[in-house]
């Protein structure tokens, strides 16, 4: 085995780990039937050569990729509002699988890109054969508008290596605010959103107990 496949391998678990820690909280949103905070959850461990990029552009010496890359093992959380976000971040922070060392709010304070997100970085605790090893990993805490932004973004920054030439940057600038405004349209009209939602839960439940009922015969 090689150093990359010995230093990846709790990261590597622990993407796995939190993935399933991380929708399960929603799992239990829908056996509520209560609207969930959360819509879907991603998760990834950053591939070596950007881990070797990263490390390059900050000046990390190799032997300090754990301490200094914080998003070697990474997750997103998507919320529909931006309300939900703050719910999740509470439910992360009442946790005790796992220490809270950092949070950063590009919510309230969004990146001059136009980038908008909720960071939290945990320090994890790694099960390994060797005994207990933490990790940091980053979660990112986002609106579906705002994923939607910020994942057509590094595309262009990938493709641009980058560089993204200034009047697409600032036709991206332009778009974050209408993604901004759309998180807005959709908070406002919510009560209308989950009316609907709540209907349909109904409804579904309606037509599963209706199964059930014996049926007539002759
Ligand atoms: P990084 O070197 O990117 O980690 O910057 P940092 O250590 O200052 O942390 P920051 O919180 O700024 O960024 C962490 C992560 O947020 C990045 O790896 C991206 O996933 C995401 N991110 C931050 N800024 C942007 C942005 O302008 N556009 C997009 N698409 N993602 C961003
Ligand atoms: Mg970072």
């Amino acid at each position: 085995m090689n150093h990359w496949d010995q230093f990846l391998g709790p990261y590597k678990q622990a993407v796995e780990e939190l993935k399933i820690k991380l929708r399960g909280m929603r799992s239990q949103f829908d056996l509520d039937s209560a609207h969930s905070p959360i819509e879907f959850v991603t998760g990834r461990v950053k591939p070596i050569a950007s881990i070797l990029d990263k490390a390059n552009q900050k000046g990390i010496p190799l032997d300090r990729l754990e301490t200094e890359i914080q998003d070697i093992a990474g997750l997103r959380m998507m919320c529909q509002f931006v309300d939900d976000i703050k719910i999740v971040v509470e439910l992360l922070r009442n946790r005790n699988d796992f220490e809270i060392v950092e949070e950063r709010d590009y919510i309230s304070h969004k990146k001059v890109s136009g980038y908008r997100s909720y960071h939290v970085v945990i320090q994890y605790p790694v099960q390994t054969i060797h005994g207990e090893k933490k990790i940091l990993a980053e979660i990112q805490i986002r609106t579906l508008a705002m994923n939607f932004w910020a994942t057509i973004e590094h595309s262009l920054n990938y493709k641009y290596k980058g560089q993204i030439p200034d009047e697409i940057r600032i036709r991206l600038q332009r778009a974050a605010e209408a993604a901004f405004r759309l998180d807005e349209e959709m908070s406002q009209i919510r009560g209308e959103i989950q009316d609907a939602q709540v209907f349909f839960t109904f409804k579904k439940e309606l037509q599963q107990e209706s199964r059930k009922l014996p049926r007539h015969s002759g």
